[in-house]
């Protein structure tokens, strides 16, 4: 979260002052005013799409997309090695089994390990849009059309993204976003999930909603109800996300603008190569730039040097819980509480034998190894966008010269 202050404060202050804490208020009304409501409009124009649903989180948002495809035991689900490990441990949830592929040199998951990657038990593929950068959403979508397999969007780190003007999130059969306290917008914990089909919607929504059977919304449904959790975000949480929500473009532009001030002062720098990125460069949130190095020592050498000017880098390889190979829980198939509802343990999926050995991947890990990212934040001046490509720049220098010379 980048931005908030006495308009969230005060959104907050009104649901508190008008007592009305309770999306439902009561069984013979419905939510029309209620702020999730007013949340979900605003969202579904903003990205472009036809139903969202408020949930208590990202995770939640995602079960309810992979809920809302009717997924479970005996499905592959193929998920990208450079994720956080919620992608991959919301499919587990809903009993299914995650299937984890290569990612390329864009850092988001390769289209053509997705291919490789297809079975008859494929039910799933989930390209995730980290750090405000997009996947190769055309190429993807393509292959999930040639083997009709359904498409879960995870944007919980791009919310506000682009894709060749089109809002990420709202490209694939269902969408998920993450409002925690690190995501572009947010308030603490939240989440949304998306759709343009309405049977899957209706089931998600019955998903994230343990009451959904007595909801004066259960008659417009075309399926019968069944037994729900509750995933529901609050109304409290909803009034902070409105104007959240209002902030959004601000942000996203302002990162733009001193993105393109960092690349245009680094043209015609050599000595750096940026990592590709996999639309224009009005595209994704604006707030990530990468580079691309020979070896693990090289961009070690390089974050290093931006660390030492106060430039905030790093390696992905260190993002702990966001590399495949951490995933200790689903590596080790410790699916769920007990073996009785341990997705790993269940004979729907006991044909399903996904390579879960730490170094299955070696192309992501030496990818992950040998960029580094660096990130954008909105609220510089242009002078501090400047001083960070002047700092990107040194570095560069310094590390091409020879080394007696740095
Ligand atoms: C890519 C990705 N997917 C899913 C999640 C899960 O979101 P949440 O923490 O809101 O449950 C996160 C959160 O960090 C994320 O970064």
């Amino acid at each position: 979260m980048y931005r908030y202050g006495e308009e969230e404060i005060d959104a907050i202050a009104r649901v508190i002052r008008s007592g009305r804490l309770f999306r439902y208020p009561g069984t013979q009304q419905g939510d029309a005013e209620a702020e999730a409501k007013l949340l979900e409009r605003e969202w579904q124009a903003k990205m472009g799409v036809k139903h969202a649903c408020f949930t208590t989180s990202g995770t939640a948002a995602l079960m309810c997309g992979y809920a809302g495809l009717g997924l479970g035991p005996g499905d592959e689900v193929i998920v990208p090695g450079y994720t956080f490990m919620a992608t991959a441990a919301a499919v587990v949830a809903v009993g299914a089994v995650p299937v984890i592929v290569d990612v390329d040199e864009s850092l988001m998951i390769d289209p053509a390990a997705i291919e490789a990657a297809i079975t008859p038990r494929t039910r799933a593929i989930v390209p995730v849009h980290m750090k405000g950068l997009v996947c190769d959403m055309d190429r993807i979508l393509a292959v999930a059309r040639r083997h009709a397999v359904p498409v879960v969007e995870d944007a919980c780190q791009c919310i506000g993204g682009t894709y060749k003007g089109r809002r990420t999130g709202s490209m694939g059969d269902m969408g998920g976003y993450s409002f925690n306290y690190f995501k572009v917008i947010g308030c603490g914990e939240g989440g949304m999930f998306v759709s343009n089909t309405g049977d899957l919607y209706a089931r998600g929504v019955i998903f994230h909603d343990g009451g959904a059977v007595f909801r004066l919304y259960a008659g417009e449904l075309n399926m019968p109800v069944f037994c729900g959790l509750n995933l529901r975000g609050n109304e409290i949480l909803a009034a902070m996300m409105r104007v959240q929500l209002a902030r959004l473009d601000g942000i996203t532009a302002d990162a733009h603008r001193l993105r393109h001030i960092i690349l245009q002062e680094l043209d015609g720098c050599d000595e750096l190569t940026l990592m590709p990125f996999n639309s224009g460069p009005e595209d994704g949130t604006g707030e990530t730039i990468g580079f691309r190095f020979a070896d693990e020592s090289a961009a070690d050498a390089f974050a290093a040097a931006l660390a030492e000017q106060k430039i905030g880098a790093g390696r992905p390889i260190n993002s702990g819980k966001h590399v495949y190979a951490n995933w200790e829980p689903i590596l080790e198939r410790r699916g769920s509480y007990s073996a009785a509802t341990n997705p790993f343990e269940h004979p729907l999926n006991a044909g399903v034998r996904p390579d879960y050995r730490p170094d299955a991947l070696p192309r992501t890990l030496e990818l992950l190894r040998t960029t580094v990212l660096t990130g954008v934040n909105p609220d510089w001046t242009e002078a501090d966008a400047r001083r960070v490509a002047a700092g990107i720049r040194n570095a560069a220098l310094r590390l091409a010269a020879p080394a007696g010379a740095r």
